[in-house]
């Protein structure tokens, strides 16, 4: 049997191969490289165990010739659906893009899952979902759901679309809703955005909005211990989960300051006026992972560590110390 990863030559789906294929599952790769790169996979590369596609999940036709071809080698018996837009103001500015890249990617996933008999999702869905909910506490009965981003509205219409989907033809879906996920390989975020910046002008570092949004972050590694925990632990027909890592979270302020201490420590942090650095930016969350740990899973490593080592982590991946 194998698993098809849609976005695997992204920060998410790499890791998420590289785990599969440690556990001696075939994985059947897919990714138009339009954010990913090939040098996230590069050792999976020519592995038995692994096949690589260049494709945009937006052609239907090609995106079924290759499920149709892997299918017959061997039995895809469940999709992990990882490829979407990761530049949420991107998808402000040209709607077309979360139009795209993250809801019809899903769609016609699951077009095609139900054409070729596949019954199990596992979906990288987010809190963008839940929209600015200022400082409540948030959980997966939290609502209504309005998201203040094009990209968190797409998220919203996947996981409404995969919830159809569990009532006529899956027999079982895995909604994962993360928070801020950091780590390597980093291909976008706020830690890199911030190193990329101090990178070039190694005395300023100009940061979006007021530096005093709250997120929690979590390690990928963790990230993807918690979805196989999830996978493994969680029997309903739809499983929706909120990931994190339990804490309220740090501030961008935290972040930029490690990061010039790291990378240049006599630069001068400069902050915007707002609360957002963009918009469609949630400038506050607190998660809750309450359903989560009742299932037994717990984070180890919390915000404030995860950044730390992420921010060691991406340094290093940028500038090879
Ligand atoms: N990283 C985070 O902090 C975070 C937070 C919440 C949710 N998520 C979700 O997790 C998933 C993985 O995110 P990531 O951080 O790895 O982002 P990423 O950009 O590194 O990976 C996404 C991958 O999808 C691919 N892709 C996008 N549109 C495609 C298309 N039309 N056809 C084929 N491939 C396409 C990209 O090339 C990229 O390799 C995404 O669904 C994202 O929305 C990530």
């Amino acid at each position: 049997m194998s698993v098809l990863i849609t976005g695997v030559a992204g920060f998410v789906g790499s890791n998420l191969a590289k785990k599969f294929i440690a556990d001696g599952i075939k994985v059947v790769g897919l990714d138009n490289l339009c954010r990913g790169d090939k040098k996230n996979i590069s050792e999976l590369i020519g592995h038995p165990l692994f096949s690589f596609h260049i494709t945009n999940l937006c052609d239907l036709d090609t995106y079924a010739e290759i499920i149709e071809q892997s299918h017959v080698d061997e039995v895809i018996k469940e999709v992990w659906h990882m490829a979407a837009n990761s530049d949420i103001p991107a998808g402000i500015t040209d709607a077309n893009i979360d139009l795209c890249d993250t809801f019809m990617t899903t769609f016609n996933t699951l077009e095609l899952m139900r054409r070729f008999g596949i019954k199990i999702i596992s979906f990288a869905s987010s809190s963008a979902v839940y929209g600015d909910l200022g400082d409540l506490n948030i959980d997966e009965t939290t609502g209504p759901l309005f998201p203040i981003s094009n990209y968190g509205a797409m998220k919203l219409a996947s996981e409404a679309i995969i919830s159809a989907a569990v009532e006529s033809f899956l027999d079982g879906a895995f909604i994962f809703r993360f928070p801020n996920v950091i780590g390597l390989p980093a291909t976008h975020g706020v830690i890199l955005d911030f190193i990329r910046r101090l990178n070039s002008s190694k005395k300023l570092l100009e940061v979006l909005g007021d530096g005093n949004q709250q997120k929690s972050y979590l390690h990928v590694e963790e990230l993807v211990d918690a979805m196989f925990f999830i996978r493994k632990n969680s029997s309903k027909k739809c499983n929706y989960f909120n990931i994190g890592p339990g804490d309220d979270g740090v501030t961008v302020r935290f972040i930029a300051e490690k990061v010039r201490d790291v990378v240049a420590p006599n630069a001068l942090i400069v902050y915007g006026k707002t609360n957002k650095g963009w918009v469609g930016d949630v400038p506050k969350f607190y998660y809750s992972i309450e359903k989560l740990r009742n299932l037994g899973w717990s984070p180890t490593l919390s915000s404030e560590q995860a950044i730390l080592r992420a921010v060691q982590e991406i340094y290093e991946q940028e500038t090879g110390f």
